[in-house]
Order: C-alpha cells, then sequence, then structure tokens
C-alpha cells in the first residue's frame, strides 16, 4: 500500500530520522492559528516550540482523513510500482525539511541574490507610502510578531529595490528540481506530484528568473514569494485525499475539505474585477502582494520547458512555408525573428527541425549564452556585417543553421533594408518577432536607442519610466516600419502571439489593415481585431485548434528516462492507429505530422527538467494515449505514475482575441466564457488540479486562460477521470468555434457527437441568403 508505507516513510523522514536538536522550530499556519488562539485565552509562550512537533504535519486531524481517504483508494494503492518505494538513495531530510512549514524561530539568516543567475527586472509601480506601508503589513501577515521587526526593514529594502517583495530569505537551499514523485513527503501521490510539477517551473535549468519565482515570458510567476512557496510545499505535504488547496494568486487561502473527485488544488491567478484590469493597476496590485501574473503554465504549475513550445514553433514554421510560400521544404529559406527568452528561445531549435536557416536577434548576452550552452542555438554574431555574410552563404548552400545576433532586432530590420537597398537582395523570406510586448514597458521589449544596459538602469528609475516608454513606442514604429519595406518586397510577416500588432498599434505604427472599396479607395478597417498582418492564430493555428488538436503533454513522474521512452513507442502506436482509420485530409495531415514529431522527439533531445513530451492531438488521440498510458501503469511497464496536462494555448483553455480567439468571427472574441466554463468543467471531471487566469501571452487584461494537471497512477478511476476529462477539455472549444461558423469545428463537432451519442451540441444554421441582411442595413 502506497500511502501507508510511503506515510511512515514521511513520518519517520520529518521526525524520525532528525534529531530533535537539529530539526529547529518551525512555526506552520495551523500553529499560528494555535498560537493566536492561546494568547486571546491569555496563554503565555509555547507557541513556537509547540509547532515543532507539527514537522511534517502528522497532527491527529490529518491522520483521522488520512484514514478515511485510504479506504478510498485502495485500488490506486496496489498500482504504484514497489521501485519507486526505495527511498534510501536520496536526501529525503532535506525535502521533508522543506515540507514543514514557514522557518520563523530562528529566522533562517538573510539571503543574497544569486549573482550568477539571470533576475526579473525591477517591477514598477506608483505605490506612495502608504501603499508601501499596505504592502508590508500584507508581507507580514505570514510571519508571527515577533519577526516583523526584523522583517519589515528587509521587505521594504527589497520594495525599494526590486519593486517586489519576494522574501529572498526564505528561498530554499535545497536544489530546485523536479525530484522523482515518491521522494516527496506527501500523504498522497496527487499532492507529490503538485510539488514535483511546482519545483520544476522553479528549476533553474527551466526558470527564466527562477529566485523570483518566474518561470517564463518575464514575468510569469509560480507564486509571488518565497514564503508561499514554502507554506503551500507544506500544505501539500499534509493533505489528504478529502481536502482541497485554494491557491489566490500565489497565496495559499488554505484547505477545506472536498469530495474524493474534486481537485486538490484549485488555482486562480490575477482574477480581478474586469473594470479594474489596467496594467497601472496590475502594478500596484503586484506590488502590494495581492495579486499576481501566472502567464500560462507558469502559475498552474504545468511548464515543461521549451520543449513544448519548440513542437508549437516547428509545426507553426512548417506550415508558414507550406502557406506563404508554398514550399514543404524550407531548405535554403531565411526565417528572421527575435527573442531567446523562456519560450522564445524554442525558435531556433524548431527552425533547425524545420530545416531553414533561423536568426534570432537578443539583446540579453544571457538569454543568448543559454540557448547557445543548451545546444539549441548553433553560432552566434556580434556584429552585422558578418551576420548578412553568413546568411548569405547559408542561403547560397542551402544550409541548415541556427545563428543567434546578439543586439537589437530594430538595428537587424534596419539592416537588412539598407541591404535590400544596396543590392537588390531581400534576406527574409518568413518572419516573426518574439520579443515580450504583452509587458513592453517593463524590460518584455528593448528598445533600440539605447542599450540594454542603460535600459535596465532605465527600468530600475521611476523617474524615467514616461522617457523609456517614450522609446520603447519609437522603436516599435522603427522596427514595425522596416518590416513593412520587406513586406512590400515579398518577404511575410506574422505576429506571434506576443502583442506585438497590439502594441505597436498603440505606439502609432504603421499596422492597421487597409481595405479598398469597389471605387478603388483605400480606408482602415473598423475592425480592431484585423492588422496588417495576421496572427498566426488566424492564418495557421486557428484551423488546427478547430479540429481539436491541441499541445497535450505528459510528464513521467518516476523521473526516468526509460519510462519516457515507454510513452513515446505508446504514443506513436496509438496515433498510427488512429490516423489510419482517419478519412479527413486535415485530420489525417495533423496525426502525420504529430507521428513525425514523435518519432523523432528523443533524438532531438529537448527535455529540460522534468521527463516530459508533448505532441498535438485531438480529443480522441488524447484519450486514447492516457488511456494508454494508464494501462502501461497498471501492468507496471511504466514505472511510475504520469501527470497528462496542455498548455492554455489550446483549443479550449484560452480566450484571447489576439491570439487564440482570433479567428473567432462572430463578435465573440472578447467573451471568456469558454475558458471559464473550461476550468469549471475540468474542475468536476476529474482533475488533479485546475487553473484560471487573467493575463498569459498578450497580456495583463487581453486574455483569460485557464488549464489543468490529471494524474494517472493506473487505476480505473484514473481512466475514468481521463476519458470524461478530455473529451470536455477538447469538446467544449470546439463546440464553441463550431457555434462561431468554423467548419473545421463543425466536421470535428458532427464526428464527435456520433464517437459520443451522449454529446450533444447546439449546432448553429447558416444564413444563405445574403440578400436578407443587406436589405436591412
Ligand atoms: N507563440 C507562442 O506560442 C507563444 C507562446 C508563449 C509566449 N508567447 C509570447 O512570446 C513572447 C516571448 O515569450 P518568452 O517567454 O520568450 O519571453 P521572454 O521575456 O523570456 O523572452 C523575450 C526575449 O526578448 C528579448 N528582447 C526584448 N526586446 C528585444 C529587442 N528589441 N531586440 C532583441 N531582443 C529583445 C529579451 O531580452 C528576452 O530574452 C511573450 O510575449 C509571450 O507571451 C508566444
Amino acid at each position: 500500500m502506497f500511502y501507508r508505507r510511503h506515510q511512515s516513510e514521511v513520518e519517520k523522514q520529518c521526525c524520525g530520522n532528525i534529531p530533535e536538536t537539529e530539526r529547529g522550530p518551525v512555526i506552520t499556519f495551523s500553529s499560528q492559528v494555535e498560537e493566536m488562539e492561546k494568547r486571546s485565552k491569555g496563554e503565555r509562550g509555547g507557541g513556537v516550540s509547540e509547532t515543532g512537533k507539527l514537522r511534517g504535519g502528522t497532527d491527529s486531524r490529518d491522520l483521522q482523513s488520512s484514514s478515511a481517504s485510504k479506504a478510498n483508494c485502495s485500488v490506486r494503492d496496489d498500482t504504484i510500482s514497489a521501485a519507486l518505494l526505495d527511498n534510501s538513495h536520496i536526501p529525503m531530510a532535506t525535502l521533508a525539511d522543506l515540507c514543514s512549514g514557514l522557518p520563523v524561530n530562528p529566522l533562517p539568516p538573510p539571503k543574497q541574490r544569486d549573482p550568477t543567475l539571470p533576475h526579473a527586472p525591477v517591477r514598477s509601480h506608483t505605490l506612495g507610502p502608504s501603499g508601501k506601508k499596505q504592502a508590508i503589513r500584507n508581507a507580514l501577515r505570514y510571519f508571527p510578531p515577533e519577526t516583523h521587526a526584523v522583517l519589515a526593514p528587509e521587505f521594504a529594502k527589497e520594495l525599494a529595490l526590486y519593486g517586489h517583495i519576494y522574501m529572498y530569505r526564505f528561498m530554499p537551499d535545497i536544489p530546485m528540481k523536479a525530484y522523482p514523485i515518491s521522494e516527496y513527503p506527501a500523504k498522497c501521490v496527487e499532492c507529490a506530484a503538485v510539488m514535483l510539477m511546482m519545483m520544476n517551473n522553479l528549476d533553474p535549468a527551466v526558470a527564466q528568473f527562477p529566485q523570483e519565482l518566474v518561470t517564463y515570458g518575464g514575468n510569469g510567476q509560480v507564486l509571488s514569494n518565497w514564503a508561499q512557496f514554502r507554506l503551500v510545499m507544506h500544505y501539500l505535504s499534509i493533505m489528504e485525499r478529502s481536502q482541497t488547496l485554494h491557491m489566490y494568486s500565489g497565496h495559499p487561502l488554505g484547505l477545506f475539505p472536498s469530495p474524493l473527485i474534486s481537485p486538490r488544488v484549485v488555482i486562480t491567478n490575477g482574477m480581478v474585477i474586469p473594470n479594474y484590469s489596467s496594467r497601472d493597476q496590475y502594478d500596484n496590485m503586484f506590488a502590494l502582494g495581492v495579486t499576481m501574473y501566472g502567464q500560462m503554465t507558469a502559475g498552474s504549475y504545468c511548464y515543461i520547458g521549451p520543449q513544448g513550445i519548440v513542437h508549437g514553433t516547428t509545426i507553426t514554421v512548417l506550415n508558414a512555408g507550406r502557406k506563404y510560400l508554398g514550399v514543404d521544404d524550407l531548405a535554403g529559406k531565411i526565417f528572421i525573428t527575435s527573442g531567446l527568452g523562456g519560450m522564445s528561445g524554442a525558435q531556433p531549435k524548431a527552425s533547425v527541425i524545420a530545416g531553414c536557416v533561423g536568426v534570432v536577434a537578443e539583446v540579453s548576452y544571457e538569454a543568448l549564452k543559454k540557448r547557445y550552452d543548451q545546444g539549441w542555438l548553433m553560432e552566434i554574431e556580434n556584429d552585422l556585417d558578418s551576420l548578412m555574410q553568413r546568411m548569405r552563404k547559408a542561403k547560397m548552400s542551402k544550409e541548415v543553421v541556427s545563428i543567434g545576433y546578439h543586439g537589437n532586432v530594430v538595428a537587424l530590420w534596419e539592416r537588412l533594408v539598407e541591404e535590400l537597398e544596396l543590392t537588390g537582395e531581400r534576406l527574409v523570406d518568413i518572419s516573426s518577432d518574439q520579443t515580450s510586448c504583452h509587458n513592453p514597458f517593463s524590460g518584455g521589449y528593448y528598445p533600440v536607442q539605447i542599450s540594454f544596459e542603460e535600459a535596465q538602469k532605465m527600468l530600475a528609475d521611476p523617474s524615467q519610466s514616461n522617457y523609456f516608454q517614450g522609446l520603447v513606442r519609437e522603436s516599435l514604429c522603427r522596427q514595425v516600419a522596416a518590416i513593412n519595406k520587406m513586406t512590400d518586397a515579398g518577404a511575410f510577416f506574422w505576429d506571434y502571439g506576443n502583442a506585438f500588432l497590439l502594441e505597436a498599434r498603440r505606439a502609432g505604427a504603421d499596422v492597421d489593415k487597409k481595405s479598398t472599396n469597389k471605387n478603388g479607395e483605400t480606408s482602415e478597417s473598423e475592425d480592431s481585431l484585423t492588422f496588417r498582418y495576421p496572427s498566426y492564430v488566424q492564418d495557421i493555428m486557428g484551423d488546427i485548434f478547430s479540429l481539436g488538436f491541441g499541445p497535450f503533454r505528459w510528464v513521467c513522474t518516476s523521473g526516468l528516462t526509460s519510462d519516457l521512452d515507454i510513452t513515446d513507442a505508446i504514443a506513436a502506436k496509438v496515433i498510427e492507429r488512429i490516423s489510419q482509420g482517419v478519412s479527413s485530409k486535415a485530420v489525417h495531415g495533423q496525426y502525420s505530422d504529430n507521428l513525425r514529431w514523435i518519432l523523432n522527439a528523443k533524438k532531438h533531445n529537448m527535455v529540460v527538467g522534468s521527463q516530459a513530451r508533448i505532441l498535438y492531438s485531438d480529443w480522441r488521440g488524447r484519450m486514447e494515449i492516457a488511456l494508454a498510458f494508464n494501462a502501461a501503469i497498471s501492468r507496471g511497464d511504466i514505472k511510475g505514475p504520469v501527470v497528462i496536462s496542455r498548455d492554455h494555448h489550446d483549443v479550449s483553455g484560452t480566450d484571447s482575441p489576439f491570439r487564440e480567439t482570433s479567428n473567432i468571427n462572430d463578435g465573440s472574441a472578447f467573451t471568456a466564457d469558454m475558458a471559464v466554463q473550461n476550468c469549471i468543467g475540468d474542475s468536476f471531471r476529474g482533475a488533479t488540479w485546475v487553473a484560471l487566469h487573467n493575463g498569459g501571452g498578450v497580456g495583463w487584461g487581453e486574455v483569460i486562460n485557464g488549464g489543468f494537471g490529471l494524474l494517472l497512477d493506473g487505476s480505473e478511476e484514473a481512466s475514468m477521470r481521463a476519458k470524461t476529462l478530455l473529451s470536455w477539455d477538447v469538446g467544449n472549444g470546439v463546440a464553441r468555434r463550431c457555434w462561431s461558423g468554423n467548419s473545421n469545428a463543425h466536421y470535428a463537432t458532427l464526428h464527435a457527437m456520433s464517437y459520443d451519442p451522449r454529446i450533444k451540441v447546439t449546432i448553429p444554421n447558416q444564413v444563405e441568403d445574403e440578400r436578407i441582411l443587406n436589405s436591412l442595413f
């Protein structure tokens, strides 16, 4: 029985293996409550030292609910491989210590930020003295009053230096990474899975700014501060399958009773009243520590390193070649783009897999070097003259190569225009941009007029904020002017879901789509969703999403490469089988692309962090792959549980009018019912955890998105959960896209209804005679 044995391990590891004197007093939330109760009854002292007994969270209430939940999960217990239970070789004391609550007596020594790691830009806010006091008061809520005199000035300093209180003192000492699931001191395997996923999101090899708890996208927080991290780990270690942990924008509100089928964690990030969703309001709320930007898979603990985006980017580049250049083979074609950060760092690797010359501009040497060291970027050029020569050579010889240009992308675009004007040679075939324009004024977009270092200094000085914003706007206009010249000469450009066109429009750049009337007069389109260039969702991904295909992913929680190999083989077999019976050419094409991908996935050596994989599939493929994994776990072929999940950038999970839903044309692109319904629907159909976010991808206030994680442990129950959850998780968005008039989604909906007669979708009628409408207006 996994849970029982595991729990006794936990108790031993938490208390038995550590001499009392070395454990150090640790205070937990429940002990703080007890302490407050004692104080209110006039009792003195004892609170902090009492709490030492709570290490590992084995108070009587936990043990009672533990036996109740064990009765419910005997089937699952037997399915866990015995191999996972051998914990003798691992540093359990350290993980147990991490999960033992917030250390306050004594406080851990103050910690400096690690200068060898990249750090988040200073966050801007406009809090005055009372707002700053509120931010510190808010932060101190996690700590007992006797620590406040020490912590308050420290937090004030962090707020002044970094624009946010990260509580660096509480950063754990244990190396941050996804440990095999059996190593986590948890009472239920689902909670151990959440710990693993969360720690993976904070692994320095994975995360963009690990010490600021940012996984990707410049500001995609896992949590808001390190006290929250310790408390969440503690809650996850003590909770049962009869409880749910509720997460409010990084803040663990607490554990509440819930039925077995419920998610064990419910996460909301950045939820605000719609009228209070401006960027400035966000900045202040983040500084106050009351909200945070969870991006997509950062705040929902489902990031799997840049591999996820490599797959999506490869598909996009390949399909861009087909759509814009009319070729399947991209040899000798040049793809120009920018950004080598969390997501954008996938671009050079994807360019090589797609078989073209990928040239990526990046202002940060740290970011560039990281991708180079990782082997994802093949060459670095610092000088535009030699870059031009190198590009020409690669184009002529049809070399497949990725080149990082260390410099500003605007400088690169302007140089490409110069080359065109001087030589007539257009050194761009397809192009895009992946700077973090969803967050342009806080370090997401570096203006060309100043150096990277100067920009960093300016970002740290709130008095320069307006000036800096002006530089960003001017730089965006210059970039667009150069892009326009190149596209007039025959190059293709698309918006890569980073709000580039949206911010460029706001900056006054020439990005609006011109429409020509029957008299040949041009005017700007009335439609605020339409730009001169398409979003990659409008032109490429939209049709794929509408068929129900999206970024299905999984993590082998054993941490074993052999498990990942087995899952790759299973997924390939399932896809091959399904695709043989598919009549639609479009669906067949998607399955074939993904079969090729999964057969070669290992070869591309893309695992960074947890043993994870991604592929695109529709609901049937996702479901059948999940069921096949579950059966293999049950047989013991796969040695540990598998977490299935997806990017929020998917058919159903995200309402984002400038990206995921930019091909919704019935006027509903600005509604967010789909994403909210998705999260609610997943939550009662068996998800192990669910998340709903404001912001993500294109920016705060511009998108609502959500996701889930589901643990497959080989049980019947897990199969049941996977079937119902995945059917809804994909079907919701397909049905909505069908209702909006998309023909691919119409096809996919009819297909789903014929497969499962319990699915009944309201199918739209079309206005066949436009004259009826034209006669009205
Ligand atoms: N297309 C997709 O599928 C997809 C998926 C996720 C995110 N995104 C969006 O793409 C953007 C990038 O995401 P990320 O995670 O890589 O962000 P990131 O902040 O980690 O990386 C962006 C990089 O751009 C660099 N940069 C900024 N301005 C520059 C300039 N003018 N010239 C050259 N380099 C510059 C930064 O130094 C940074 O390294 C975000 O807006 C994100 O929301 C797109």
